[in-house]
């Protein structure tokens, strides 16, 4: 399971992800989060390397209302 999505309508800007895992996720200007990691712009397209995973369960693990999808094929 390493694709990775933001649910953004559930969002709520805690910030959490990114201090978890700066690589993979960002902030936009409003606070929500999105996949960054290497372009992806939150489709949930690139493959997240295996050296990051620990750093995505983390983030996962983090966000209190649970609106990073995790998925084992690209989501688009
Ligand atoms: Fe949003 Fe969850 Fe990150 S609420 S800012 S996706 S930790």
């Amino acid at each position: 399971n390493n694709f990775a999505s933001v649910s953004q309508e559930s969002c709520i800007a805690c910030g959490a992800c990114n201090s978890a895992a700066p690589e993979i996720f960002d902030l936009d200007d409003n606070g929500i989060a999105e996949v960054i990691y290497g372009g992806d712009s939150n489709r949930g397209i690139t493959a997240i390397a295996k050296e990051l995973l620990e750093e995505l369960q983390e983030a996962i693990e983090s966000c209190p209302t649970n609106c990073i999808q995790l998925s084992a094929v690209p989501f688009a």
